[in-house]
Order: C-alpha cells, then sequence, then structure tokens
C-alpha cells in the first residue's frame, strides 16, 4: 500500500475513535457540547493521535487502551487551536477550513469550549483505567496521565502559550534561545506527550521514554518552524487557516530571525535527526517504516 492511502486509512480509523468518544449533545449545556464537537469534528491532519499510535505500535502495543488517549490528545490539541484564535490571542477568523469556534458561538461559549475539551480530554483519558484488569496496565496508564498532564500545562503548552503572547511586538529583543523556549513549550510539548504516552502504554522503559522526548522535541519544532513557514507562503484555501497571522500579530518566529531559506534548513535537519534517532532503536528490534514516512513527510508538507 502506498503511504497516502495508508495514511487516509487511519485518519479515518483515529476519526471513528474521536466520534466514539465526543460528548452526547443534549441537555441545558447541549450549547458548549455543540461547540466542541463543530471545533474538533472540522477536521485537521490529527497528527497527535496518529504520532501516539504509532509509537506505540512501534513499541510493540497492539492493544485498546490506547484509544481513549488518542482522543484525550485530540481534545487538548484542539482546545489549545480554539482558544489560540480568539480575538484577545491571535484572532482569527478560518480554522481548518471553517469558520472559528468564538466566530460561530461567540467568544464566552468559545471559552467554555476550550476549558470543556480540556477537562474532557481528562475524562476521557480516565476511561482506559476501565478497560483492563492488570495492575501492570493501571500503572501505565497513571504514567501516561501525568505525561499529559504535565506537557500540556504551564510547564508545556500553556506555558508556551503564555511566551508566545507575551513577545509579541518584543521585536528584535527575542532571541533564537527565547523563541526556542517557545516553540518547545507551545508546539514541541504536545508532540513530546503523544508519542511519550504511546510509548510508556506499550512498555517502553524509563530511558527509551526519554530517547522518545528527545526526537519528539526535534519533530515538534521542525513542525512549528513549518507552520511558520505556511503562515508566509501559503494561502488560505489551502492551510484552511489564514495566512499573515504572525506578522498581524507581530510575532518572532524563524523566518524573521532567520529568513525562509534558514528557516527550511533547519527545520529540515531537525526531522532528520529525529528520523536518525528513531531508526537508531532498530537494533533493539523496535521498528515501524510509516511512522518514519509519516515524519519524512511533515518536512514538506503543505498544511
Ligand atoms: C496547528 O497544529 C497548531 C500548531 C501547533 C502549529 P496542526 O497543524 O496540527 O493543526 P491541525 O490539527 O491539522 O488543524
Ligand atoms: C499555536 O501556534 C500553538 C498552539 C498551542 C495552539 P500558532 O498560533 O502558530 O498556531 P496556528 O498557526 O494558529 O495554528
Ligand atoms: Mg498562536
Ligand atoms: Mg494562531
Ligand atoms: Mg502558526
Amino acid at each position: 500500500m502506498n503511504f497516502d492511502s495508508e495514511l487516509d486509512g487511519k485518519v479515518k480509523e483515529i476519526e471513528t475513535i474521536l466520534k466514539a468518544f465526543l460528548p452526547k449533545e443534549d441537555g441545558w449545556a447541549k450549547t458548549v457540547m455543540e461547540a466542541m464537537n463543530y471545533s474538533v469534528n472540522v477536521g485537521g491532519k490529527r497528527l497527535r493521535p496518529m504520532l501516539m499510535a504509532e509509537t506505540y505500535r512501534l513499541f510493540g502495543g497492539t492493544d485498546r487502551i490506547i484509544e481513549p488517549f488518542m482522543a484525550a490528545i485530540e481534545m487538548i490539541h484542539t482546545y489549545s487551536l480554539v482558544h489560540d484564535d480568539l480575538p484577545a490571542m491571535d484572532n482569527d477568523e478560518y480554522r481548518r477550513g471553517r469558520q472559528t469556534t468564538w466566530v460561530v458561538y461567540g467568544d464566552a461559549m468559545a471559552i467554555l469550549a476550550g476549558d470543556g475539551l480540556l477537562n474532557y480530554a481528562f475524562e476521557t483519558a480516565l476511561k482506559s483505567f476501565e478497560m483492563t484488569d492488570s495492575d501492570c496496565d493501571r500503572m501505565k496508564i497513571a504514567r501516561a496521565l501525568s505525561i499529559l498532564a504535565k506537557k500540556a500545562g504551564i510547564y508545556g503548552m500553556i506555558g508556551g502559550q503564555t511566551a508566545d503572547i507575551e513577545a509579541e511586538s518584543l521585536g528584535e529583543k527575542v532571541t533564537q534561545e527565547h523563541l526556542l523556549f517557545i516553540h518547545e513549550h507551545k508546539t514541541a510539548a504536545l508532540i513530546q506527550a503523544a508519542m511519550m504516552v504511546g510509548a510508556v502504554l506499550a512498555g517502553a522503559s524509563d530511558a527509551q521514554t526519554a530517547f522518545v522526548e528527545k526526537a519528539a522535541y526535534e519533530i515538534g519544532i521542525a513542525f512549528q518552524i513549518q507552520d511558520d513557514i505556511l503562515d508566509v507562503t501559503s494561502s488560505l484555501e489551502t492551510l484552511g487557516k489564514p495566512v499573515g497571522s504572525d506578522a498581524k500579530n507581530q510575532k518572532t518566529t524563524y523566518i524573521t530571525l532567520k529568513g525562509i531559506e534558514e528557516a527550511a534548513q533547519e527545520q529540515k535537519e531537525m526531522s532528520d535527526h529525529a528520523i536518525e534517532l528513531l531508526k537508531s532503536l532498530e537494533k533493539e528490534g523496535f521498528r515501524n517504516e510509516f511512522l518514519m514516512e509519516l515524519i519524512r513527510s511533515l518536512i514538506t508538507r503543505i498544511r
């Protein structure tokens, strides 16, 4: 099978899993559930659940206890986008090819839908406890929850978004080191969580999980560099979100620091290095060719 059709099939599987865990829209709080489901169901690449499932497979995982975590990470990622698009943050009106949640449901409901998705993510991940009788699995699930919580919070994504917002308008005062902190936390942290949870649930050792964290750091930084490049070079039609958002918000990016060519070069080097790191696990018997292809495909992604 070729990579693109395999990828399509996997996206469909992820969307089936997601649908199974999303809330039913009823009762007096129905609007928040509608806004949550709207935000998740409008699409997206589903990269984080995919990286999670493929890292799980890399370490030999085959069980369904991964599924609540796959849904949970996409809910957390989606909440981060719903809040990121708010007028008080990046103030963007399109996301995943549709109007953003705040445009459709209003600011108050978009804030609540984001809060709802974050909380529901943990309600969902906790369901994995009900899927096993094994104490060994319970230990892995507890460890996975702790990784997910930390990487999404003030020492992860929320910390990165904080630094991102505060760096607006600082212009040349933002150094490469400062920008790396922002990219690491706002974007790489959730990619690390995705891959580390996959590893932990499959029974990877602490050393192997730390190794995955390192590779995922490079994948995450590279992913955000490419996001910044596409914000300059792409179009609303291709990207499904507005271009020029970073310039509008006076963000420092790899492009403002180094120009597009150098940014693209570093992005590729980091991705290649991450692939090299993960390939080195083959000598211990851990191999997943699709995962390598997936990471390679991110280097030249156009959306
Ligand atoms: C967008 O993430 C936000 C970043 C961290 C760059 P994605 O590019 O993965 O967005 P979707 O999920 O495909 O919409
Ligand atoms: C956002 O970075 C990362 C998040 C945690 C949401 P951006 O602000 O560049 O993401 P996009 O370009 O709006 O998707
Ligand atoms: Mg932003
Ligand atoms: Mg944004
Ligand atoms: Mg962006």
